[in-house]
């Protein structure tokens, strides 16, 4: 494993190694306290973050090492300089690079035109470190993950992406349902097709919220993902039968609900089914440091 950019590139066995250290991690810190001593990481922001900055600036510091964040002060990465000058000159100095960007296009020319490690900390294409702690998650609530029956519910992007590919390479089941318009990108709904295949997984897309009926955990994200224009009016009537809501929950009989974070309380969600008692959303949001943590062992050690 060189970079994380997708998770399409780790196997099923590799995939499981990062969430077993991720487990180890987080239940011995103290024998990780070491474990990026010296190192430095470069931590871009081209959006805003609550918890992908904090878990990662703090994450890196309970492993020893450093962290520097920049902000875009100056635009999108490649306006002051080419994507290729700052990959090439942050190589310099830093041991990996940490990126969110509009673009998926600039992660992979950091990956390409720099020397050190790249993680994708969110792009339009794709959420990894988010998957990685949703599976994390999932596997101590429910143990095996290739018996997961895991639903994504609302509009078709990058965390249902990463959340989709992490599925088919650990042999779960994932029924994506969205309304028409706003399914996964088609090419990458083909590559994991393929995946599942090849490790036993399935994905099921559909418009029909009743596929939640006998769901373990049912997942959701904003419908308006950022550098997204739309205007919630426009499609707010289109999404509405979508809102995850209790009485939706009790229908179709389903326990856990999860969410990547920043969440629109009464929009995709309401407030009862956030605070409920099937709600993992601060144990999603408190495995993103130690799911980060394992890559960045991984990859750095
Ligand atoms: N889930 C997530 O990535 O949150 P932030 O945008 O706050 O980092
Ligand atoms: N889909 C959301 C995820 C935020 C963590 C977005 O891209 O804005």
């Amino acid at each position: 494993m060189k970079h994380l950019l997708t998770i399409k590139e780790l196997t099923q066995s590799q995939l499981l190694a990062l969430l077993d250290l991720a487990k180890k991690i987080k239940s011995s810190p103290a024998d990780y306290r070491h474990a990026l001593a010296g190192k430095s990481v470069v931590m871009l922001f081209e959006k805003p973050s609550l918890r992908t900055r904090v878990s990662f600036d703090i994450g890196i510091h309970k492993l020893g090492g450093h962290c520097l964040y920049l902000d875009q002060q100056n635009g999108a990465l490649g306006k002051r300089e080419s994507v290729a000058d700052f990959a090439g000159n942050l190589s310099c100095w830093a041991d990996a690079i940490v990126a969110r960007t509009f673009s998926h296009k600039t992660i992979e020319g950091l990956a390409e035109f720099g020397t050190v490690p790249v993680i994708n900390a969110l792009s339009d294409l794709y959420h990894p470190c988010q998957a990685l702690a949703d599976f994390l998650t999932l596997s101590e609530q429910l143990g095996d993950l290739s018996k997961v029956k895991l639903a994504y519910v609302g509009d078709g992007n990058n965390v249902t992406h990463s959340l989709m590919i992490g599925a088919a390479i650990l042999g779960a089941s994932m029924t994506v349902i969205c309304p028409e318009g706003h399914f996964p990108d088609g090419l990458i709904v083909n590559e994991v097709q393929q995946l599942a295949a090849e490790n036993g997984g399935s994905l099921v897309l559909t418009s029909d919220i009743a596929a939640l009926e006998g769901q373990d955990a049912v997942y959701t994200d904003t419908w308006i993902s950022m550098g997204d224009q739309t205007e919630l009016s426009d499609i707010e009537t289109k999404f509405n039968p979508y809102q995850i809501n209790q009485p939706l929950m009790d229908q179709y009989k389903v326990k856990y609900f999860m969410h990547c974070l920043p969440a629109h309380r009464g929009v995709e969600v309401t407030d009862e089914v956030m605070d409920g008692k099937g709600s993992l959303i601060l144990q999603q949001a408190e495995n993103r440091m130690h799911a980060q943590n394992a890559v960045l062992v991984t990859l750095l050690s």
